[in-house]
C-alpha cells in the first residue's frame, strides 16, 4: 500500500538514486514496517529456512542493509556480489527501468567495497537469519587467475556465511561467463571444493556452496554444469542470473542498453533452465529459482519446475515489499 504511493515518486528519480534512497529510508524506517511472514519451514543444503522466499544478490551488494531487508520477512538474504578488492563498477548511467515490461537492465559491473569492508558491514548487522554471501572476481583479475579471487573471498567470508554463492554468471564482468564452460568450470569448482575441505576442518563447520548460473545456456552447457556440480559436491544451483537476450523488450525505451536483463521478460527462459537442471540433477542437488518472479503464482511456478527456494529482485522494484508476503503466502498454501 505504502509502496504504491511512493512508487511514482521513486520512478520519477534516476534509478540508481531511487535505489539508494529506498535502501537508506528502509534502514531508518524499516523496523516500523516490520512484517511477520507466517513460517513455512524448509530444510535445504542442511539449513533450516523459516520460509522459502529469499532476497536475490545485487540489491544489497555491500551488506549494508541486512536488518532493513530482514524486516520485510525474507526467509533468507543473499548479499554481494563482493570481490576481493574494492572496485567502482562501470560508469553511470548503468541501471535502467523498462516499466512497460516490468523489467530492468543493469550493467553495474560488481561495484562494491571489497571483501574486508563488506565483512565489517556483515558483522554490524543484528539479524541472525540465513545469510548467503555471493562472491565474484575483480574486473581486472586476468581470466586465468579467476579461481584465485574465488578462493581468496571464500576464505574470507567462510566464517560469516550460512552459505556461499559462486557467481559465474554476471554478464557485466568481461569473460566471467566463460567460467561456465566445461573445462573452466571443472577446474574452478575443483579448487573451490578443495578450499572448502580445508576450511571445514579449520572452522569445524561445512558451509554449503551454491553455484549461480545464467539463463542463456544451451542443453549441452546445462548437462556439463550438472555433471560438474555433482562431481565437486556443490550443494545447490541458483537458476538464474540476468540475461543478455532482449526478447520482450524490443522497441522499448532503454531496450537496447548493454547489460543484464531481469524481470518478467526472462521468466520463461529462467524457468526452462531451472527445469532442465532439475531433470539433469534428478533431485540430488537442490535448486533455487530466480528470474521474473512478479507474483506469488510466479514463485509457485519455480517450485513446480523443481526449485526448493526462490529469490526476488526486480519484482521488488515493481511490486514493493508486499511481494515477499504474497510469495510466502502462496507457497505456504500449496
Ligand atoms: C540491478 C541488479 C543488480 C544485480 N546484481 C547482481 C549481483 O551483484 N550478483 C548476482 O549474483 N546477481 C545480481 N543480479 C541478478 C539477480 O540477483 C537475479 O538473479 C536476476 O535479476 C533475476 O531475478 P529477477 O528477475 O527477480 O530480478 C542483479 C540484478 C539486478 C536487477
Amino acid at each position: 500500500m505504502l509502496y504504491s504511493l511512493l512508487r511514482p515518486l521513486l520512478f520519477s528519480l534516476d534509478p540508481e538514486t531511487a535505489h539508494h534512497l529506498t535502501l537508506t529510508s528502509a534502514d531508518k524506517f524499516g523496523a516500523l514496517l516490520r512484517v511477520d511472514v507466517p513460517t513455512n519451514p524448509v530444510r535445504v543444503m542442511g539449513l533450516d529456512f523459516p520460509n522459502p522466499v529469499g532476497l536475490a544478490a545485487g540489491l544489497d551488494k555491500n551488506a549494508e542493509h541486512i536488518d532493513a531487508m530482514a524486516a520485510l520477512g525474507f526467509g533468507f538474504i543473499e548479499v554481494g556480489t563482493v570481490t576481493p578488492r574494492p572496485q567502482p563498477g562501470n560508469p553511470k548511467p548503468r541501471l535502467f527501468r523498462l516499466p512497460e515490461a516490468n523489467a530492468i537492465i543493469n550493467r553495474f559491473g560488481f561495484n562494491n567495497v571489497g571483501v574486508e569492508a563488506f565483512l565489517e558491514n556483515v558483522r554490524r548487522a543484528k539479524w541472525r537469519g540465513i545469510l548467503g554471501i555471493n562472491i565474484g572476481k575483480n574486473f581486472d583479475t586476468p581470466f586465468e587467475k579467476a579461481a584465485d579471487d574465488y578462493v581468496f573471498s571464500l576464505e574470507h567470508v567462510y566464517a560469516s556465511a550460512s552459505y556461499v554463492t559462486i557467481n559465474i554468471s554476471s554478464p557485466n564482468t568481461k569473460g566471467l561467463r566463460g567460467l561456465q564452460e566445461k573445462s573452466e568450470l571443472d577446474a574452478l569448482l575443483g579448487r573451490i571444493a578443495q578450499t572448502r575441505e580445508r576450511l571445514s576442518e579449520r572452522h569445524g563447520k561445512r558451509v554449503p556452496l551454491a553455484l549461480k548460473v545464467a539463463p542463456d545456456l544451451d542443453a549441452t552447457q546445462i548437462g556439463d554444469i550438472a555433471a560438474a556440480v555433482r562431481t565437486h559436491g556443490i550443494d545447490a544451483v541458483i537458476a538464474t542470473n540476468t540475461s543478455t537476450t532482449r526478447n520482450g523488450v524490443e522497441g522499448l525505451v532503454h531496450g537496447t542498453e548493454a547489460g543484464g536483463l531481469s524481470g518478467a521478460p526472462i521468466k520463461a527462459q529462467a524457468t526452462a533452465v531451472l527445469a532442465a537442471l532439475s531433470k539433469a540433477l534428478a533431485g540430488e542437488v537442490p535448486l533455487i529459482g530466480a528470474g521474473g518472479i512478479l507474483t506469488g503464482t510466479d514463485a509457485a511456478e519455480k517450485i513446480a519446475a523443481g526449485a526448493s527456494l526462490v529469490q526476488l529482485y526486480t519484482g521488488l522494484i515493481y511490486r514493493g515489499p508486499r511481494l515477499v508476503t504474497e510469495c510466502a503466502a502462496v507457497l505456504r498454501g500449496r
